[in-house]
């Protein structure tokens, strides 16, 4: 029987839009052009790290307010980390955003252009409204969580269930159309610092993030399904020269990359991402797997899950794409496909995270409890029991 669809999940499907562009887009090849075009000034915030600072903007002797991020703590964004920078740049400091980093910072810019709330916990409990005011220029600095064009902040918060504090944690997503940055600049030179590793595991989110819009059967459009498209060949294009020519490879092909994480944003903003992602989550809440390896460590399962229970349809449409560029018969797509992100990055099984034999029955019940708005969105139902038969081949 088909599960009872939350009300979010409906919302999102009654949106007739074909597609949501909001961002001004510009490609640069160096950060000194864009600075030169916006005329980068002392009213301008630039939130960043220290190393990219110094790596590309240091020399051009720019008057603008500077945050390194890593001064507020380490690993994702937090309600905390968020009010220390609300309390240590103030609102009337700046006028223009810049954020040039990953999605982290990208994430932080979103809130930086909005009126300061009460709390940063009202904010994400909605208790605050989100009101963007100041101009947010996105420019990404890994190819991966489309967070320059999204309208989603994500940030681990203290949980509360009924309006009363748990005692816990949860990562959530504030969403709202307001957020999406106002430009975008995609620069591949921005990239050339960025290791391999965070490199190979933002432009698998990337991969996911194309397929699951792909294969997202209520709110993919026709647009939607242009984006992802596209997305997925210069993905697939690149990983293969990866392949043959090693990971240095990779220096030539960063503009189709930060590229293809771009319009797999698109493509995401629209049609959603699904149970790779609805089932990966806790596994970055739990276990700090980086946000693209945690969706690497179930992507290939659930691409089988799919193809034992429903191989026509679109996911035939996504196998015959795949095919064409890794040069295979559509049969042999998912485990060709398998085979090259093996070469990309060696899969890790969930055990060598720490993930448990009980995690195999506990994460399920979370994942329904908690990622509906993901799940609705898998091209093949999954329940209780398949999840949990995920976990357990992943294990
Ligand atoms: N808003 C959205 O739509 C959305 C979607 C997915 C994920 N996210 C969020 O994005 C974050 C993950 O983003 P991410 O994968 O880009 O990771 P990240 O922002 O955490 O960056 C990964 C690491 O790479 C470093 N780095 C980034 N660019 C670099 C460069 N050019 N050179 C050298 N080092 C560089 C960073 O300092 C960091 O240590 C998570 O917080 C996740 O919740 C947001
Ligand atoms: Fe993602």
């Amino acid at each position: 029987m088909e599960k009872p669809m939350d009300s979010f999940s409906k919302s999102l499907i009654a949106d007739r839009r074909e597609i949501i562009f909001r961002p001004e887009v510009y490609k640069f090849q160096k950060f000194s052009e864009m600075a030169e075009q916006f005329r980068l000034n002392e009213r301008d915030l630039v939130m960043t790290n220290a190393h990219i600072f110094e790596d590309y903007m240091k020399d051009a002797g720019l008057k603008c307010q500077f945050v390194f991020r890593e001064k507020f703590g380490p690993g994702e964004p937090s309600e905390q980390m968020i009010q220390e920078i609300f309390d240590a740049v103030p609102y009337d400091s700046y006028d223009r955003v810049i954020a040039a980093g990953g999605g982290a910072i990208l994430d932080l810019c979103k809130l930086m252009g909005c009126r300061r709330p009460d709390t940063v916990h009202n904010l994400f409990f909605k208790r605050f409204p989100v009101l963007h005011e100041k101009e947010v220029i996105a420019v990404p600095t890994t190819c991966g969580t489309g967070s320059e064009c999204t309208n989603i902040s994500v940030a681990i918060v203290r949980d509360e269930k009924d309006g009363v504090l748990t005692g816990g944690e949860t990562k959530l997503g504030l969403v709202s159309d307001d957020m999406i940055p106002d430009k975008v600049c995609l620069i591949p030179e921005l990239l050339t610092t960025l290791p391999y590793k965070p490199f190979a595991c933002s432009a698998i989110d990337a991969l996911v993030h194309a397929t699951e819009s792909f294969l997202s059967p209520h709110r993919k459009t026709m647009t939607s399904e242009l984006f992802s498209e596209k997305a997925m060949e210069l993905i697939l294009e690149g990983f293969q020269r990866i392949a043959a020519e090693g990971s240095e490879a990779r220096f030539a092909f960063l503009d189709p990359f930060v590229t293809a994480s771009f319009y797999a944003g698109i493509a995401f903003l629209k049609a959603g991402c699904g149970p790779v992602h609805g089932m990966s989550f806790p596994l970055g809440g739990t276990y700090h797997v980086p946000h693209g390896e945690s969706n690497y460590m179930l992507f290939g399962a659930i691409l089988d899950y799919y193809d034992a229970h429903k191989p026509d349809g679109e996911l035939m449409r996504f196998k015959a794409l795949v095919a064409r560029s890794l040069n295979c018969s559509p049969q042999d797509a998912i485990p060709a496909l398998e085979a090259l992100l093996q070469r990309i990055l060696p899969l890790r099984a969930l055990h060598e995270c720490g993930f448990t034999e009980e995690d195999c029955r506990t994460f399920p019940v979370s994942v329904e409890a908690n990622q509906q708005r993901l799940m609705t969105n898998a091209y093949y139902p999954l329940d209780l029991s398949s999840e949990e038969a995920i976990y357990r081949k992943c294990l």
